[in-house]
């Protein structure tokens, strides 16, 4: 466990890693007035000012963060409806442990949100990008949030201040951000920008933002190293490392991250594959395997593969950037990644198929859960609705549950039925998915279960139900990679 965080204070227990040799590489610093010649950092507000442009997931999360760590912090989003309900204390997406802390630092004044840019550009000293990156039809990453943002905000800045993009993004744009905003920006050359990339999982979000494993500064001036490292002065205290680099590295840092994980995911799952063709046990070789330090058991856990708002963007976008750039190996690797995780829905549908004896028209199917990973709401890539939808596609009547993505599958997938609760989604099945492994469902009863099913077949497609258990109640299990 980490240390509780202390107050803000000096950094003298900071590890930043550049050595002097690198800093003197990759440092230059802003050449505008209100910067001292020779690399000195000028004297500032002991406290800086925190602005973040976007209260989508990460904008929010890190809105309250940042507050909570003690800084004033004003946030802006273009839509209304985000704002008006983030001034009630309410965030529009479910992340545990968010909204008190969201109401605590409304009720103290900290954290104040607005529709103005010229009140942003008065008042930050430091200003987060915190918008969203889709991928566009060809899987690049879409920038245009991240360019529309920093253009509404440049005409505002008068003084020296930082941007500081947290926003996914393909390698190059900070530099391509900082020309932008220096055209633009009555401060000039005086506006640095930096690039410090989030690394929040969903469900974890507030504790990775307050109690960051690293912090990541890319940086083009000393100036712009500074100021991050007083803005996180409080997890640096508490021993968060922060790695400062150029803003090149930083912000391949991020994708890199996200490719090793989905990366490690696939490589399991083709393992799964092989184990189903040979009646070996998937899990107990995960675990065999995670016991190797230099290999670990964290992210081999086979099934489905991953989804959600991060990994499968990510993994397309560094693969455009890669073929951009020639490096075709990459390229290469990352699209056969993708493959394999794709092949994973289509390999659960085909079970099913099989499941109900070949033809899945008029078959009842229900479906628990459809969150791209528990303790979620987010549906968005959901390996879990993306099988529901091929299901339903084969004229299967597919009644699903989930304990909290339903409002969101809803408006995504409005063709399939919502159950109000495991036995409600059940009745009548002719086979049960499991394929978002809440724990609600592995507390589920299977002897009580198989008494309202029409058959008792399951397919356990996260490795994660007491298979034994389920056996013993009657079901026949089916279980990606495991006899
Ligand atoms: C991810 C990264 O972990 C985070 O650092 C980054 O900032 C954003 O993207 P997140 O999208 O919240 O976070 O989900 P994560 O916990 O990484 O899971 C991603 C997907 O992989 C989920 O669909 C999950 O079910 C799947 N997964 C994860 C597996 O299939 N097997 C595993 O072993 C781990």
């Amino acid at each position: 466990m980490r240390a509780p965080f202390t107050p803000a204070r000096p950094t003298e227990r900071e590890q930043v890693q550049m050595s002097a040799a690198d800093n003197a590489r990759h440092t230059s610093q802003p050449t505008g007035s209100g910067t001292p010649p020779g690399g000195e950092v000028p004297s500032r507000r002991a406290r800086p000012r925190v602005t973040v442009v976007g209260t989508g997931y990460l904008g929010l999360t890190h809105a309250v963060c940042m507050a909570d760590m003690g800084h004033e912090v004003l946030a802006i989003d273009v839509d209304e409806t985000k704002i008006a309900k983030a001034v009630t204390g309410e965030a529009p997406f479910f992340e545990p442990g968010l909204e008190p802390l969201l109401r605590k630092n409304l009720d103290n004044g900290k954290l104040r949100f607005t529709r103005s840019f010229a009140e942003v550009g008065a008042f930050g000293d430091v200003h987060f990008v915190c918008v969203g990156t889709p991928s566009d039809a060809e899987g690049r990453a879409d920038l245009s949030y991240v360019f529309t943002a920093v253009a509404a905000l440049a005409p505002h800045l008068a003084s020296e201040c930082l941007i500081v993009g947290k926003s996914t993004v393909p390698v190059g744009t900070a530099r391509q951000v900082m020309a932008a905003v220096r055209a633009k920006a009555p401060a000039g050359d005086r506006v640095d920008v930096a690039w410090n990339p989030e690394f929040l999982r969903e469900g974890f979000a507030v504790r990775d933002s307050l109690a960051p494993d690293r912090l990541v500064f890319g940086v083009a001036s000393e100036y712009a190293a500074d100021l991050l490292r007083r803005v996180y002065a409080a997890p640096i205290a508490a021993g968060t490392p922060a790695l400062v680099m150029d803003l090149e590295t930083a912000e391949i840092v991020k994708v890199a991250a996200n490719a090793f994980l989905a990366t490690k995911i696939s490589f399991i799952n083709v393992m799964a594959e092989l184990c189903e063709a040979t009646g070996a046990d998937v899990i107990r070789l995960a675990e065999a395997l995670g016991y190797d330090e230099r290999i670990g058991r964290r992210f081999l856990s086979p099934g489905l593969g991953f989804g959600g708002g991060c990994l499968p963007k990510d993994i397309r976008a560094l693969c455009a950037t890669a073929s951009g750039l020639g490096v075709g190996s990459l390229a290469t690797l990352l699209r056969t990644v993708d493959v394999i995780n794709m092949d994973r829905r289509r390999r659960v549908a085909a079970l099913a198929r099989e499941a109900v004896g070949g033809d899945l028209a008029g078959k009842r199917v229900a479906v628990l859960g459809v969150a791209f990973k528990p303790d979620s709401d987010d549906i968005r890539d959901s390996p879990g609705l993306d099988v529901s939808g091929r299901l339903a596609r084969e004229g299967a009547a597919v009644s699903v549950h989930d304990p909290v993505a339903m409002p969101n599958a809803r408006i995504s997938r409005p063709d399939l039925r919502y159950a109000d609760s495991v036995s409600e989604a059940a009745t009548g099945a002719d086979l049960v998915l499991h394929l978002t492994e809440w724990s609600d469902y592995q507390a589920i009863d299977p002897a009580a279960l198989a008494k309202v099913v029409s058959r008792p077949v399951v397919i356990d497609a996260r490795c994660a139900l007491d298979a034994r258990l389920w056996r013993h109640a009657g079901w026949t299990v089916h279980i990606l990679g495991r006899p």
